[in-house]
């Protein structure tokens, strides 16, 4: 298939949206050249309880402190409820779709606003206050999203385990954290299939002695077990509560959220998001991204487990007083054809998936997307992991009708909302880049020393300067943030992606260039399943690394060495994929495993992981000087051995 270059513009789009090309380029410039004036306008977007008069206040060098409108006042919910009340009360803030194409809800903003005070005021019922943690671990359903609100309401910081995470997983963010309330559903459903969200729930809580309280919605109907005095029915708790309640005053530092993340290194880390920047940076890029006009009907089909889930289902579209789509099932239930029979249904006009769902619907051909019309579509977005230009063509001729203007959304947990995308009106889009940096970004591409590259380049990925979504620590470990982010190349934040600045300026991500893995757009630390492993009383030792995978992006291909009295099996070898299920959560299952007699070490005893990597992507005809290993042997037999 030949790729057209440049996908430019398209005049129609480009006169109704809210950026044009003149106009990015104008508001790139200010934000550079005066961040302070810039954003001090831009925070004028939300509703300030006390309006901030101190902008930007932050520092990458030294302990690393970021402030942005720090003297200001303001609630998060607040600004995705009660101020749409007057004009937008009786419009739609969510639609729901459930799993099952027959169950969907419409919630007004009214109907939101009451809900979340309701929650908010069974969290206070609880002894819930300003400041205190409180974990969610709920399935896609409205209540997830009435439950953030509520958190933000009170002044609580709340911490969503996505649903797919294991009781451990649980478990180890709700002692980090020190949560003490919990809000959980009987149980989740997805693909027609249940998730025992409450049984998993009471697995974790075994081992979280500071856990009080358990808030339970009752969503499936579900058979489970209530502990008297811990665990609350919400629906019970609800009834008792009234509808009213004020809003916290929050400063603008004051913490939002939590939200766990994989690194290299470790347990994954609280990255921690503060009120201000974050949602100004929410409602900022939500709006000029997607070009968001109002009326508009929006659908972001992450999981509001992941930060895609809170910046661009919940906080970002609330914001903007945009109705948004919440979708509780998967892409291929009851069949391939359900995104396209959704959009339909809800005429929805801007979509915004992840490029491994578009590949695993690109196998099933074009006929189940050209079953609907998809004739609402307006934007298309893509987040979590590079898009090739297949998959991007794909999704712009079949599902796009070549009408549509696809946004490559590059961004992380860590930055709160996107960073680098093209815009819909403005910015001529290149199959599989995400293109350019949005007004107030600095992205900058830095040699293995950390010496800036100009022009076309390649390298690694760091910002210069801070942006207001950034996040500001990590939870309870402020060492770790300045560690992670701002040591390896001294005065810029780095992303841990490797990127290409081609000769227009336009960035290509090239993926982790840290022992992180990208699967199905989820990130996975390969530390984190090489000791889920080695937790197996058969496993000696273990080393994980990324290998292409056609759907996922990367597939998870485990090295095993077992105890000397262990021979391997296939049985042994399901149960260890079963056990990582086990361990982490569906999600951590590794692809391949492959029976290791030994690992290619250093003298100094370090894993040349290079060179497993270049074997489970089967480049084994170039690896590279081996020459340092202890045992250059092991090698040979681990490439005689690879897993099919
Ligand atoms: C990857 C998800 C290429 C990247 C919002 C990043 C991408 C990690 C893109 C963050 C994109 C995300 N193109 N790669 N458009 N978007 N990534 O924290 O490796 O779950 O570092 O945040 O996903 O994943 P996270």
């Amino acid at each position: 298939m030949s790729h057209p270059e440049l996908v430019k513009v398209k005049p129609d789009i480009a006169a109704n949206a809210l950026i044009n090309r003149q106009k990015y380029d104008d508001m790139a410039r200010r934000a550079s050249t005066g961040p302070d004036a810039f954003w001090a306008a831009e925070a004028k977007r939300l509703d300030w309880i006390k309006p901030p008069t101190k902008i930007k206040n932050t520092s990458f060098s030294g302990a690393v402190s970021i402030k942005w409108f720090e003297d200001g006042v303001l609630n998060a919910s607040a600004n995705c409820l009660d101020r749409h009340l007057a004009a937008r009360g009786d419009q739609v803030a969510i639609i729901w779709e459930g799993d099952d194409p027959n169950d969907q809800k419409h919630v007004t903003y009214r109907q939101l606003h009451a809900e979340v005070c309701r929650m908010a005021n069974v969290l206070k019922s609880l002894g819930a206050k300003k400041g205190d943690r409180i974990t969610i671990y709920l399935p896609m359903i409205v209540e997830a999203a009435v439950a953030l609100l509520a958190c933000a309401r009170i002044g609580a910081v709340h911490s969503v385990v996505f649903g797919g995470f294991s009781p451990d997983s649980l478990a180890n963010r709700i002692q980090d954290c020190d949560s003490s309330i919990l809000i959980t559903a009987d149980e989740g459903r997805r693909g027609g299939r249940k998730v025992p969200l409450k049984a998993n729930a009471d697995a974790a809580l075994k081992s979280c002695p500071m856990m009080k309280s358990v808030l339970v919605v009752r969503a499936t109907g579900g058979d489970v077990p209530m502990q008297a005095g811990r665990d609350h029915w919400y629906h019970e708790a609800a009834a008792q509560v009234s509808a009213d309640c004020a809003p916290e005053p929050m400063g603008a530092e004051d913490p939002l959220f939590i939200l766990y993340t994989s690194g290299s290194t470790g347990k994954p880390k609280g990255v921690l998001h503060t009120t201000g920047g974050y949602m100004v940076w929410a409602s900022f890029t939500h709006e000029y991204v997607f070009d968001y006009h109002p009326g508009e009907i929006y659908w972001c089909t992450a999981d509001v487990g992941w930060v895609t889930g809170h910046t661009y289902i919940v906080y970002g579209p609330l914001a903007n007083g945009a109705t948004t789509l919440m979708f509780e099932g998967i892409p291929n239930y009851p069949d391939s054809s359900r995104f396209w029979q959704v959009v339909d249904k809800h005429k929805v006009n801007i979509f915004y998936t992840a490029p491994t769902a578009i590949r695993a619907l690109m196998r099933d051909g074009e006929a189940p997307v050209k079953r609907a019309s998809r004739a609402s579509l307006r934007v298309l977005g893509t987040v979590g992991e590079p898009i090739n230009p297949e998959a991007w063509l794909w999704y712009y001729r079949v599902v796009g009708d070549e009408r549509c203007p696809i946004v490559d959304t590059w961004w992380q947990t860590e930055t709160g909302g996107i960073m680098i995308t093209a815009l819909p009106g403005a910015i001529d889009q290149k199959p599989g880049s995400a293109t350019l940096p949005l007004p107030g970004v600095q992205p900058v591409i830095v040699d293995g020393e950390g010496h800036v590259l100009e022009g076309p380049t390649e390298g690694n990925l760091c910002i210069a300067d801070s942006w207001p979504g950034m996040m500001r620590t990590v939870f309870g470990d402020h060492e770790r943030f300045v560690q992670t982010y701002f040591s390896t190349f001294k005065g810029y934040y780095f992303s841990g992606d490797g990127a290409r600045r081609d000769e227009d300026g336009y960035y290509w991500i090239t993926g982790r260039v840290d022992d992180v893995i990208n699967v199905s757009g989820h990130r996975m630390g390969t530390a984190e399943v090489e000791s889920a492993l080695v937790a197996h009383p058969k496993v000696a030792e273990a080393a994980v690394v990324g290998f292409p995978h056609d759907i996922k992006g990367q597939g998870i291909y485990a090295y095993v060495t077992l105890i000397a009295s262990e021979e391997p099996t296939e049985a042994l070898r399901r149960e260890l994929v079963a056990w990582v299920r086990k361990e982490i959560g569906p999600i951590a299952a590794p692809d391949a495993i492959q029976w290791a007699p030994g690992l290619p070490k250093t003298r100094s005893g370090k894993i040349m992981r290079r060179i497993l990597r270049k074997i489970a992507a089967n480049e084994t005809s170039n690896l590279g000087d081996t020459s340092t290993l202890a045992d250059p042997g092991v090698v040979d037999d681990l490439v005689a051995n690879r897993a099919a």
